[in-house]
């Protein structure tokens, strides 16, 4: 079976075509972050607007590159939130449209059931039951996996998520947003242990995180060291890049050692936007290794928002759905926020 996957939940425009047997056939992605880049984050409206005139060229041009036609598919997925309402509404309705015209199933999806599913595409496909840490621009979770909707949050941020954090830290050195890659190559030059930032809520039992005060701390940081030397030199720059980078790694990873430890499981799992941050790779690889297990994740351009993910996610949905009798709904509705917990099990 093939399935096309549409992704438009916040800046980038992504799609692609997935098969049961084949994997990912074709699959293209288009970033707005040259529209987004003056004002230092994205402006919803001007989001939606570029999703409408990406969409279907790309739509076009993945089913082209497959050598497809819409007769070769079984199915269009979308992600049906959470997201930005405008940006989410442009992938529902043209999803659900397609669907219409070419007489297939139509299958919302949950955009973070495809970060978490989207180390799946990858040849070590990690087995269940597993935990997931998601870490992303707008949400930091952990989660127990025990099957395909089957989802048991263990733990989440309290206030920002960890990419987002990366970010405005990002723009407080100055760098373009988004900030979280261009943050962890400035750290590449930073000398260890010159700046020390807190590991926030490691001290207490629990499974949550906030990131929020370890902005204010870098924030701080910076002052002070501008007040002392009248500048930020390009090493200081380096080394608060390295010391924010550090903390959130090893608050990330003390958090998921006490999650397997508490679950009694060795897989993890780690998905979304910053699990293509090769530090925290690294320090998992560790903290898993450690523990006699293993971290499995996406390859990097499938960590970041992408249509193979939901191409994915959307194919286990498609089976399920059939099983049930299919869905004839004609109606579609995005769902800004919406917790991945209640999601039916498959
Ligand atoms: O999953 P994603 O593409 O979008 C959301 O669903 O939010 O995640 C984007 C986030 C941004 O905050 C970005 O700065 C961060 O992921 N990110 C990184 C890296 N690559 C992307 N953060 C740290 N290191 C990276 N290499
Ligand atoms: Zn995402």
């Amino acid at each position: 079976m093939r399935i096309l996957g549409i992704e438009t939940s916040c800046d980038e425009t992504g799609i692609a075509v997935y098969d049961d047997e084949d994997g990912i056939l074709s699959h293209r992605l288009y970033s707005q972050i040259a529209v987004h880049a003056d004002y230092g984050g994205v402006v919803p409206e001007l989001a939606s607007r570029d999703h409408v005139r990406k969409t279907i060229p790309l739509i076009k041009e993945v089913l082209a590159d497959a050598n497809l036609t819409p007769d070769d598919l079984d199915g269009v997925a979308y992600t049906a939130g959470p997201g930005l309402v405008g940006a989410l509404l442009v992938g529902c309705s043209i999803g659900r449209s397609l669907a219409y015209g070419w007489d297939l199933p139509a299958v919302p999806v949950h955009h973070m059931e495809g970060h978490l599913l989207a180390p799946m595409l990858e040849d070590d496909v990690p087995e269940f039951p597993f935990v997931a840490l998601l870490v992303s621009g707008g949400h930091t979770m952990l989660v127990r996996v025990d099957g395909i909707g089957h989802y048991e949050l263990l733990g989440e941020s309290v206030d920002d998520a960890a990419g987002e954090a990366f970010d405005k830290t990002a723009k407080l050195l100055g760098l373009d947003y988004p900030g979280g890659p261009a943050l962890s190559k400035m750290a590449e030059n930073g000398v260890k242990g010159r700046f020390k930032f807190p590991r926030p809520m490691t001290d207490r039992p629990g499974l949550d995180f906030s990131f929020s005060g370890l902005k204010t701390a870098t924030a701080t940081a910076i002052r002070k060291e501008i007040a002392l030397n009248s500048k930020m030199d390009e090493q200081t720059h380096a080394d608060v890049a390295y010391a924010f980078q550090e903390a959130v790694v090893d608050t990330l990873a003390i958090k998921c050692r006490r999650a397997l430890e508490q679950c009694q499981l060795k897989r993890l799992v780690i998905a979304g936007g910053v699990s293509a941050n090769i530090s925290l790779r690294e320090k998992l690889e560790q903290v898993t290794q450690k523990l006699g297990g293993q971290v499995y994740y996406p390859r990097p351009e499938f960590c970041t928002d992408n249509g193979a993910m939901i191409a994915f996610a959307g194919m286990q949905r498609l089976k399920a759905q059939l099983d049930e009798g299919n869905n004839t709904d004609l109606t579609f509705k995005a769902t800004p926020r919406w917790p991945l917990d209640t999601l039916a099990p498959v």
